[in-house]
C-alpha cells in the first residue's frame, strides 16, 4: 500500500501559526496545499527530490509533466533561471501575479530534476497571494506547486475542492477562502522575436504585447515539450460535458452564462472575470449533482473567455 493514502489531512485557517506549521512540514520534505491568487497549489521544496516526488505521488501526476516553481521575487527567480531583458521587463510588469515564464534553468539552481521533468528549462512565477507569500518567506526556499488536485481532475479554487481529491494523501491544507482569479496562471516562453503562449490565463496576450512590444504566438499544440494542461482531458469532470448549449436535455445539468440561466450560472451579468472565478467551482458542483451529464452555455470567445473556453474544451474532451 501507498503510505500517502493513509495520512491524516488537517484543514487549518490562514494564520502566522499555521503558516509556521506548514513551513515545518515543508522543511521535512512534506507537501502542503496552499492558496495562490489563481488556484490552490500543492507545495513542496523544489530543491528536495523526495518532496517533489511526493507532489507527483499525491497527485498521481504523469512523471513527464514538469511543475511550476514559486519564489518571492525577481531576485530569487534569477538564482534559478536565466533572465534576459525581455523576461525582466515582463517580471517587472506582472510580478507578483499570474504570469509563469519558462526560462533556461541555471546549472547551479539546486532544483530537483523532477521539477523540470528533465527539461533544460524551468517554469517560474512570483505569486501575489498572502498565504503563498507567507509560506515562501517562512519556508525560505523555492516551492514547486502544481494545482492541488489529483492529476486530470478539476483545478481547486477552494479548500474543500482540495479536500475532495487529496484527503488522506497530504498532511495539511491551509484554508484562506476562495481564490481571487480562479484560473491557472498564463504560461509563456520566448522565441527569437516573439512570445510563445503555452497556456492562456489571466494575463492576456494583449497585455503581454503591451508590456513587451513583442507579438504573441499560440504554441499550445507544440511538439513534445508537453507544455501545460496540454493533455486534452486534463481538466475533465467525471461526466460527459457538452459545450455551447442553450437548450439542455432533461438529464443535463446546465451551467449558464449571461442570458442562458441554467441550473447555476458562471455570471448572470455575462462578466468574464466573474465567470473565470466561478468556473472550476461550478464544474465541481455539476460533477457532484444528480444529473448524469453536464451542459455549458456559450461563453464569449474573447479576453478571459479564451482561457475559459480552453479549459472547457479540455473538460469536454473524452478519452
Ligand atoms: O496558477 C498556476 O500556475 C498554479 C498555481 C498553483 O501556481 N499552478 C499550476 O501548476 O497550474 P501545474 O503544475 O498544474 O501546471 C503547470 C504547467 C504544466 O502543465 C506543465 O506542463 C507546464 O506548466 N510546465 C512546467 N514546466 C514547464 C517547462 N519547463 N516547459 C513547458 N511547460 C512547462
Ligand atoms: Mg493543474
Amino acid at each position: 500500500m501507498n503510505t500517502a493514502t493513509t495520512l491524516q489531512t488537517r484543514i487549518l485557517p490562514f494564520s502566522d501559526e499555521n503558516i509556521a506549521e506548514a513551513a515545518r512540514l515543508i522543511a521535512k520534505g512534506m507537501v502542503v496545499a496552499i492558496p495562490t491568487e489563481t488556484v490552490y497549489g500543492l507545495a513542496g521544496d523544489a530543491q528536495n527530490g523526495e518532496a517533489v516526488a511526493r507532489i507527483y505521488e499525491a497527485k498521481g501526476r504523469p512523471g513527464f509533466n514538469p511543475l511550476i516553481v514559486h519564489v518571492p521575487d525577481l531576485a530569487h527567480a534569477e538564482r534559478l533561471a536565466v533572465f534576459d531583458d525581455r523576461a525582466r521587463a515582463l517580471a517587472n510588469a506582472f510580478w507578483p501575479g499570474a504570469l509563469t515564464m519558462v526560462l533556461p534553468v541555471r546549472g547551479d539552481s539546486g532544483l530537483s530534476s523532477l521539477v523540470t521533468a528533465g527539461l533544460d528549462t524551468v517554469a517560474i512565477r512570483v505569486p501575489a497571494h498572502r498565504a503563498m507569500r507567507a509560506l515562501l518567506t517562512a519556508a525560505d526556499r523555492p516551492l514547486a506547486a502544481p494545482s492541488a488536485n489529483a492529476s486530470g481532475r478539476i483545478s481547486p479554487t477552494r479548500a474543500d475542492h482540495v479536500a475532495l481529491s487529496l484527503t488522506g494523501r497530504i498532511p495539511l491544507i491551509i484554508d484562506d477562502n476562495a481564490t481571487g482569479l480562479g484560473l491557472e496562471s498564463t504560461i509563456i516562453s520566448f522565441g527569437p522575436d516573439d512570445i510563445h503562449l503555452l497556456r492562456p490565463g489571466p494575463i492576456t496576450a494583449q497585455a503581454l504585447t503591451a508590456a513587451s512590444h513583442l507579438p504573441v504566438t499560440e504554441r499550445r499544440h507544440d511538439e513534445a515539450i508537453t507544455a501545460p494542461g496540454q493533455l486534452l482531458s486534463h481538466y475533465a469532470p467525471s461526466k460527459p460535458v457538452r459545450l455551447n448549449v442553450t437548450s439542455p436535455a432533461p438529464d443535463e445539468y446546465l451551467i449558464g452564462f449571461g442570458a442562458v440561466a441554467g441550473d447555476a450560472s458562471l455570471s448572470v451579468d455575462g462578466d468574464l472575470t466573474q465567470a473565470a472565478a466561478n468556473l472550476f467551482d461550478l464544474l465541481h458542483r455539476a460533477d457532484a449533482a444528480p444529473k448524469p451529464r453536464i451542459a455549458i452555455a456559450p461563453i464569449t470567445d474573447e479576453g478571459l473567455g479564451l482561457a475559459i473556453n480552453d479549459r472547457l474544451r479540455r473538460a469536454a474532451h473524452q478519452e
